[in-house]
């Protein structure tokens, strides 16, 4: 994808993925996932979602990364955050509250230390299918060896639509070999989300996947 595409986007506020509040699988399946585990959650492709917020809550350290400086500082902006700027290393980031949002593309992330805990709400179905293996790999190398976290992914019949959102159906999420996957929940999700339905789309399905390294 262009990064024009998704700076484009930020600018004309066409940011119809964002969400008012946390993501009701995040609130529902990570205390199962991490258990007792408070290790620093890594977000890619975070925007501004409020899920950062809930995971900070939670007692986490969050590392995001996002490519538009506008939403970085509209998530803190709209929280009322004051943060501090650290413009020394490759990537600025700005942080508080125990969330630091790196500026930058993704795939030249390269921090010092492994992440143990992983979020991707939106991340890989933002990118097209032959960016996905590319990510996948990225993100391994992000995390630790027993790494965990959650994916949710949108499927649809991908000729309905162009993306994004892409469709990610399970054959795909299941071949990479970089992680085991395992759906926790699978649902209908056309009814809420009509954009899509005027669009053309049949149905629309939101899985939740457990994920390990
Ligand atoms: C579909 S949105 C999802 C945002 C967030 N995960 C959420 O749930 O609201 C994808 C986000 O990824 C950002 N993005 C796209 N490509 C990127 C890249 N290569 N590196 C970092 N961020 C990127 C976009 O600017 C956009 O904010």
């Amino acid at each position: 994808m262009d990064k024009n595409f998704w700076h484009e986007r930020w600018q004309r506020n066409e940011i119809g993925f964002h969400r008012d509040s946390a993501h009701p699988a995040l609130e529902n399946h990570w205390p199962n996932v991490v258990g007792d585990l408070r290790r620093p959650v890594l977000v890619p492709l975070c925007g501004k979602t409020l899920d950062m917020h809930w995971l900070a809550r939670q007692g986490h350290a969050v590392v995001g990364i996002e490519i538009d400086r506008r939403a970085i500082e509209s998530f803190f902006g709209e929280a009322g955050m004051h943060p501090s700027i650290d413009e020394s290393g490759p990537m600025p980031s700005w942080s508080a509250g125990g969330i630091t949002l790196f500026a930058g593309d993704f795939f030249e992330f390269a921090p010092s230390s492994r992440f143990g805990l992983v979020y991707d709400r939106a991340a890989l179905i933002a990118l097209p299918r032959e960016m996905r293996p590319g990510y996948v790999d990225h993100l391994a190398r992000l995390l630790e060896p027993d790494a965990r976290g959650l994916l949710i992914t949108l499927e649809y019949p991908q000729e309905a639509m162009r993306g994004p959102p892409f469709s990610v159906m399970p054959e795909e999420a299941l071949a990479f070999p970089e992680f085991d996957f395992t759906c926790l929940q699978r649902d209908e999700v056309l009814d809420s989300h009509r954009r899509f339905a005027e669009k053309g789309l049949p149905w629309l399905r939101e899985a939740v996947y457990f994920v390990r390294r």
